[in-house]
Protein backbone atom coordinates (compact mmCIF):
# COMPACT_ATOMS: atom_id res chain seq x y z
CA UNK A 1 0.00 0.00 0.00
CA UNK A 2 1.44 3.38 -1.19
CA UNK A 3 2.03 6.06 1.81
CA UNK A 4 0.33 9.77 0.49
CA UNK A 5 1.10 13.06 1.70
CA UNK A 6 -1.91 15.25 1.11
CA UNK A 7 -2.05 18.56 1.53
CA UNK A 8 -5.56 18.60 2.63
CA UNK A 9 -8.42 20.97 2.30
CA UNK A 10 -9.96 21.73 5.82
CA UNK A 11 -14.28 21.13 5.62
CA UNK A 12 -14.95 20.85 9.53
CA UNK A 13 -13.38 21.57 11.89
CA UNK A 14 -15.17 22.31 15.10
CA UNK A 15 -14.83 21.42 19.02
CA UNK A 16 -17.76 18.88 20.15
CA UNK A 17 -17.47 19.78 24.23
CA UNK A 18 -14.55 21.53 25.65
CA UNK A 19 -10.87 19.70 24.17
CA UNK A 20 -12.64 17.00 22.32
CA UNK A 21 -12.88 18.27 18.33
CA UNK A 22 -13.52 16.62 15.03
CA UNK A 23 -11.50 17.92 11.99
CA UNK A 24 -12.57 16.54 8.42
CA UNK A 25 -10.07 17.30 5.06
CA UNK A 26 -10.34 16.74 1.72
CA UNK A 27 -7.93 13.91 0.90
CA UNK A 28 -9.22 11.42 -1.75
CA UNK A 29 -5.75 9.49 -2.34
CA UNK A 30 -5.57 8.69 1.32
CA UNK A 31 -9.41 8.11 1.60
CA UNK A 32 -9.26 5.74 -1.62
CA UNK A 33 -7.05 3.56 0.17
CA UNK A 34 -7.84 3.94 3.99
CA UNK A 35 -9.10 0.74 5.73
CA UNK A 36 -10.19 0.53 9.27
CA UNK A 37 -7.27 0.68 12.65
CA UNK A 38 -5.04 2.51 10.37
CA UNK A 39 -4.04 6.28 11.06
CA UNK A 40 -3.04 9.39 9.69
CA UNK A 41 0.27 11.58 10.74
CA UNK A 42 -1.02 15.06 10.72
CA UNK A 43 1.76 18.21 10.44
CA UNK A 44 -0.01 20.44 13.25
CA UNK A 45 1.48 23.44 11.56
CA UNK A 46 2.79 24.84 8.34
CA UNK A 47 5.96 25.41 9.95
CA UNK A 48 8.75 22.93 10.81
CA UNK A 49 8.36 23.14 15.14
CA UNK A 50 7.14 21.10 16.11
CA UNK A 51 9.10 18.78 14.04
CA UNK A 52 7.45 15.75 14.55
CA UNK A 53 3.76 14.61 12.72
CA UNK A 54 0.51 13.70 15.23
CA UNK A 55 -0.86 10.25 14.69
CA UNK A 56 -4.50 9.89 14.90
CA UNK A 57 -6.53 6.76 13.77
CA UNK A 58 -8.97 7.42 10.96
CA UNK A 59 -12.54 7.72 12.70
CA UNK A 60 -14.72 8.20 9.22
CA UNK A 61 -14.16 8.22 5.51
CA UNK A 62 -16.72 9.81 3.32
CA UNK A 63 -15.73 8.35 -0.60
CA UNK A 64 -17.82 10.47 -2.17
CA UNK A 65 -16.23 13.66 -1.41
CA UNK A 66 -12.91 12.12 -0.94
CA UNK A 67 -12.63 13.25 2.85
CA UNK A 68 -10.80 11.62 6.09
CA UNK A 69 -12.06 12.85 9.28
CA UNK A 70 -10.31 11.95 12.79
CA UNK A 71 -11.45 12.37 16.23
CA UNK A 72 -8.93 14.26 18.67
CA UNK A 73 -8.31 15.65 22.02
CA UNK A 74 -6.35 18.23 23.15
CA UNK A 75 -3.49 16.76 25.62
CA UNK A 76 -0.35 19.23 24.74
CA UNK A 77 1.50 21.26 22.67
CA UNK A 78 0.40 19.77 19.37
CA UNK A 79 -3.08 18.76 19.42
CA UNK A 80 -3.23 22.43 20.88
CA UNK A 81 -1.75 23.80 18.07
CA UNK A 82 -3.72 21.57 15.73
CA UNK A 83 -7.00 22.92 17.17
CA UNK A 84 -5.89 26.67 15.91
CA UNK A 85 -6.61 25.24 12.13
CA UNK A 86 -9.18 26.73 10.62
CA UNK A 87 -11.49 25.66 8.01
CA UNK A 88 -10.98 26.45 4.48
CA UNK A 89 -7.35 26.47 5.48
CA UNK A 90 -4.68 23.09 4.44
CA UNK A 91 -3.49 20.42 6.50
CA UNK A 92 -0.65 18.17 5.87
CA UNK A 93 -1.20 14.68 6.26
CA UNK A 94 0.89 11.44 5.57
CA UNK A 95 -1.33 8.30 5.43
CA UNK A 96 -3.19 5.68 5.40
CA UNK A 97 -0.48 4.22 8.11
CA UNK A 98 -0.29 1.03 9.63
CA UNK A 99 -2.03 -1.82 9.75
CA UNK A 100 -5.86 -2.89 9.64
CA UNK A 101 -8.57 -4.70 11.96
CA UNK A 102 -8.99 -7.83 10.91
CA UNK A 103 -12.78 -8.85 9.80
CA UNK A 104 -12.85 -12.81 9.60
CA UNK A 105 -14.97 -14.22 7.44
CA UNK A 106 -16.65 -16.64 10.13
CA UNK A 107 -18.02 -13.41 12.25
CA UNK A 108 -21.20 -13.27 13.34
CA UNK A 109 -21.35 -10.97 16.34
CA UNK A 110 -18.86 -8.41 17.09
CA UNK A 111 -18.60 -6.06 20.11
CA UNK A 112 -16.84 -3.19 19.45
CA UNK A 113 -15.15 -1.52 23.09
CA UNK A 114 -13.98 2.17 23.44
CA UNK A 115 -12.63 4.10 26.50
CA UNK A 116 -12.61 7.80 26.01
CA UNK A 117 -11.22 9.27 22.68
CA UNK A 118 -10.25 5.60 22.38
CA UNK A 119 -13.82 5.29 20.63
CA UNK A 120 -12.25 7.25 17.25
CA UNK A 121 -10.29 4.71 15.23
CA UNK A 122 -13.56 2.24 15.93
CA UNK A 123 -16.52 4.30 14.58
CA UNK A 124 -15.16 3.30 10.95
CA UNK A 125 -14.81 -0.25 12.13
CA UNK A 126 -17.94 -0.06 13.35
CA UNK A 127 -19.21 1.25 10.12
CA UNK A 128 -16.97 -1.29 7.80
CA UNK A 129 -18.87 -4.44 10.05
CA UNK A 130 -22.87 -3.05 9.92
CA UNK A 131 -21.96 -2.31 6.00
CA UNK A 132 -20.77 -6.25 6.13
CA UNK A 133 -23.65 -7.22 7.63
CA UNK A 134 -21.87 -8.60 10.74
CA UNK A 135 -24.07 -8.18 13.79
CA UNK A 136 -22.24 -5.73 15.94
CA UNK A 137 -22.34 -3.97 19.10
CA UNK A 138 -20.61 -0.86 20.47
CA UNK A 139 -19.82 -0.18 24.07
CA UNK A 140 -19.24 3.68 25.08
CA UNK A 141 -17.25 4.49 28.36
CA UNK A 142 -16.26 7.94 29.21
CA UNK A 143 -15.82 9.74 32.37
CA UNK A 144 -19.39 11.80 32.36
CA UNK A 145 -22.27 11.84 29.40
CA UNK A 146 -20.66 15.17 27.63
CA UNK A 147 -17.21 13.16 26.79
CA UNK A 148 -19.28 10.18 24.90
CA UNK A 149 -17.46 10.16 21.78
CA UNK A 150 -18.93 9.04 18.49
CA UNK A 151 -22.55 8.65 19.36
CA UNK A 152 -24.15 11.36 16.38
CA UNK A 153 -22.34 8.98 13.68
CA UNK A 154 -23.42 5.38 15.44
CA UNK A 155 -27.09 6.78 15.62
CA UNK A 156 -26.77 7.72 12.08
CA UNK A 157 -25.30 4.42 10.58
CA UNK A 158 -28.15 2.29 12.90
CA UNK A 159 -25.30 0.97 15.22
CA UNK A 160 -26.30 -0.31 18.39
CA UNK A 161 -24.59 0.92 21.19
CA UNK A 162 -24.44 1.32 25.24
CA UNK A 163 -23.35 3.61 27.28
CA UNK A 164 -20.85 3.34 30.74
CA UNK A 165 -19.92 6.15 32.57
CA UNK A 166 -17.71 6.39 35.39
CA UNK A 167 -19.81 9.21 37.39
CA UNK A 168 -23.09 7.60 36.46
CA UNK A 169 -24.43 10.34 34.67
CA UNK A 170 -25.75 8.11 31.35
CA UNK A 171 -26.14 4.30 31.09
CA UNK A 172 -24.38 2.26 33.51
CA UNK A 173 -22.37 3.99 36.23
CA UNK A 174 -18.96 2.05 35.97
CA UNK A 175 -15.85 1.42 33.54
CA UNK A 176 -16.92 0.16 30.44
CA UNK A 177 -15.65 -3.46 30.77
CA UNK A 178 -18.22 -4.10 32.95
CA UNK A 179 -20.62 -3.09 30.70
CA UNK A 180 -18.67 -5.68 28.93
CA UNK A 181 -18.72 -8.66 31.32
CA UNK A 182 -22.56 -8.26 31.61
CA UNK A 183 -23.00 -8.39 27.93
CA UNK A 184 -20.86 -11.44 26.96
CA UNK A 185 -23.26 -13.50 29.72
CA UNK A 186 -25.95 -11.99 27.37
CA UNK A 187 -24.68 -12.24 23.47
CA UNK A 188 -22.50 -14.42 21.86
CA UNK A 189 -19.88 -11.92 20.55
CA UNK A 190 -17.48 -14.58 18.37
CA UNK A 191 -15.09 -11.61 18.19
CA UNK A 192 -13.88 -8.42 20.36
CA UNK A 193 -11.96 -5.32 18.79
CA UNK A 194 -11.05 -2.27 21.57
CA UNK A 195 -8.81 0.54 22.23
CA UNK A 196 -9.01 2.99 24.85
CA UNK A 197 -6.60 3.47 28.19
CA UNK A 198 -3.83 0.96 29.10
CA UNK A 199 -5.75 -0.47 32.28
CA UNK A 200 -8.89 -1.04 30.07
CA UNK A 201 -7.17 -2.94 27.56
CA UNK A 202 -5.48 -5.45 30.11
CA UNK A 203 -9.05 -5.87 31.60
CA UNK A 204 -10.51 -6.31 27.97
CA UNK A 205 -7.51 -8.72 27.51
CA UNK A 206 -8.46 -10.53 30.74
CA UNK A 207 -12.25 -10.36 29.61
CA UNK A 208 -11.56 -12.03 26.42
CA UNK A 209 -9.36 -14.60 27.57
CA UNK A 210 -11.42 -15.97 30.35
CA UNK A 211 -14.51 -16.23 27.99
CA UNK A 212 -12.37 -17.91 25.00
CA UNK A 213 -13.26 -15.22 22.62
CA UNK A 214 -10.50 -14.09 19.86
CA UNK A 215 -10.27 -10.07 19.27
CA UNK A 216 -7.31 -7.19 18.29
CA UNK A 217 -6.78 -4.11 20.52
CA UNK A 218 -5.35 -1.07 19.06
CA UNK A 219 -2.66 0.77 20.70
CA UNK A 220 -1.94 4.18 21.09
CA UNK A 221 1.84 4.02 21.99
CA UNK A 222 4.19 7.37 21.70
CA UNK A 223 5.15 7.57 18.12
CA UNK A 224 8.00 9.85 16.02
CA UNK A 225 8.76 9.21 12.47
CA UNK A 226 5.45 6.77 12.02
CA UNK A 227 6.90 4.63 9.71
CA UNK A 228 9.29 2.55 10.60
CA UNK A 229 12.30 4.14 10.90
CA UNK A 230 13.02 5.36 13.96
CA UNK A 231 11.95 2.72 17.01
CA UNK A 232 10.00 5.09 18.88
CA UNK A 233 6.98 3.35 19.35
CA UNK A 234 8.55 -0.01 20.60
CA UNK A 235 6.22 -2.31 22.60
CA UNK A 236 6.65 -5.62 24.07
CA UNK A 237 4.67 -8.75 22.24
CA UNK A 238 4.75 -12.23 23.10
CA UNK A 239 5.66 -13.88 19.78
CA UNK A 240 2.53 -17.00 19.48
CA UNK A 241 4.99 -19.52 17.40
CA UNK A 242 7.12 -20.31 20.65
CA UNK A 243 6.15 -17.79 23.42
CA UNK A 244 9.54 -15.13 23.10
CA UNK A 245 9.02 -11.76 24.38
CA UNK A 246 10.15 -9.25 21.21
CA UNK A 247 9.69 -5.95 20.35
CA UNK A 248 7.38 -4.72 17.15
CA UNK A 249 6.82 -1.31 16.25
CA UNK A 250 3.39 -0.29 16.60
CA UNK A 251 3.42 2.17 13.37
CA UNK A 252 4.15 -0.11 11.04
CA UNK A 253 3.78 -4.08 12.93
CA UNK A 254 0.69 -2.12 14.88
CA UNK A 255 -1.82 -0.73 15.91
CA UNK A 256 -3.10 -3.47 15.34
CA UNK A 257 -2.40 -6.46 17.85
CA UNK A 258 -4.18 -9.50 18.57
CA UNK A 259 -5.37 -10.14 22.19
CA UNK A 260 -2.91 -11.63 24.35
CA UNK A 261 0.22 -10.91 22.02
CA UNK A 262 0.83 -7.31 23.76
CA UNK A 263 2.79 -7.67 26.90
CA UNK A 264 1.08 -5.10 29.25
CA UNK A 265 3.49 -2.70 31.99
CA UNK A 266 6.65 -3.64 29.87
C1 LIG B 1 -1.87 5.06 16.17
C2 LIG B 1 -2.36 6.18 17.06
C3 LIG B 1 -3.64 6.66 16.91
C4 LIG B 1 -4.09 7.71 17.72
N1 LIG B 1 -5.36 8.14 17.55
C5 LIG B 1 -5.81 9.15 18.29
C6 LIG B 1 -7.13 9.66 18.08
O1 LIG B 1 -7.86 9.17 17.20
N2 LIG B 1 -7.53 10.69 18.84
C7 LIG B 1 -6.72 11.25 19.81
O2 LIG B 1 -7.15 12.19 20.51
N3 LIG B 1 -5.47 10.79 20.03
C8 LIG B 1 -5.01 9.77 19.29
N4 LIG B 1 -3.73 9.32 19.50
C9 LIG B 1 -2.89 9.99 20.51
C10 LIG B 1 -2.34 11.31 19.92
O3 LIG B 1 -1.46 11.03 18.87
C11 LIG B 1 -1.62 12.11 21.02
O4 LIG B 1 -2.55 12.53 21.98
C12 LIG B 1 -0.93 13.32 20.43
O5 LIG B 1 0.13 12.93 19.59
C13 LIG B 1 -0.41 14.20 21.56
O6 LIG B 1 0.31 15.29 20.99
P1 LIG B 1 0.54 16.62 21.83
O7 LIG B 1 1.70 17.33 21.20
O8 LIG B 1 -0.71 17.39 21.98
O9 LIG B 1 0.90 16.09 23.25
P2 LIG B 1 2.35 16.03 23.91
O10 LIG B 1 2.73 17.42 24.29
O11 LIG B 1 3.26 15.22 23.06
O12 LIG B 1 1.97 15.21 25.22
C14 LIG B 1 1.01 15.71 26.15
C15 LIG B 1 0.63 14.63 27.13
O13 LIG B 1 -0.04 13.56 26.44
C16 LIG B 1 0.69 12.35 26.61
N5 LIG B 1 0.67 11.63 25.32
C17 LIG B 1 1.17 12.05 24.14
N6 LIG B 1 1.00 11.11 23.18
C18 LIG B 1 0.38 10.08 23.79
C19 LIG B 1 -0.04 8.79 23.36
N7 LIG B 1 0.12 8.36 22.11
N8 LIG B 1 -0.63 7.99 24.27
C20 LIG B 1 -0.80 8.39 25.53
N9 LIG B 1 -0.42 9.59 26.01
C21 LIG B 1 0.17 10.41 25.15
C22 LIG B 1 2.11 12.77 26.97
O14 LIG B 1 2.76 11.78 27.76
C23 LIG B 1 1.85 13.99 27.80
O15 LIG B 1 1.49 13.68 29.12
C24 LIG B 1 -3.24 8.28 18.71
C25 LIG B 1 -1.94 7.78 18.86
C26 LIG B 1 -1.50 6.76 18.04
C27 LIG B 1 -0.11 6.26 18.18
S1 LIG C 1 7.41 5.83 15.27
FE1 LIG C 1 9.36 5.58 14.33
S2 LIG C 1 9.52 3.39 14.25
FE2 LIG C 1 7.50 3.73 14.94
Amino acid sequence: MRKIVEHALIIRHREIVPTYFELEFIAPDIARQALPGQFVHLRVTRSLDPLLRRPFGIYNVEQKIGSVTVFYRVVGRGTAMLSDLHTAETVDVLGPLGNTFSIPSTMQRAVVVGGGVGIAPLVYLARVLAERKVEVMVLLGASTAGFLVGRDILKRLGVDYMVATDDGSEGLKGHVTELLERMIDRKRFDYIYACGPEPMMVKVTEIAQQNGIPGELSLEEHMACGIGACLGCAKKVRRPADGQDVYAKVCTDGPVFRIGEVVFNA
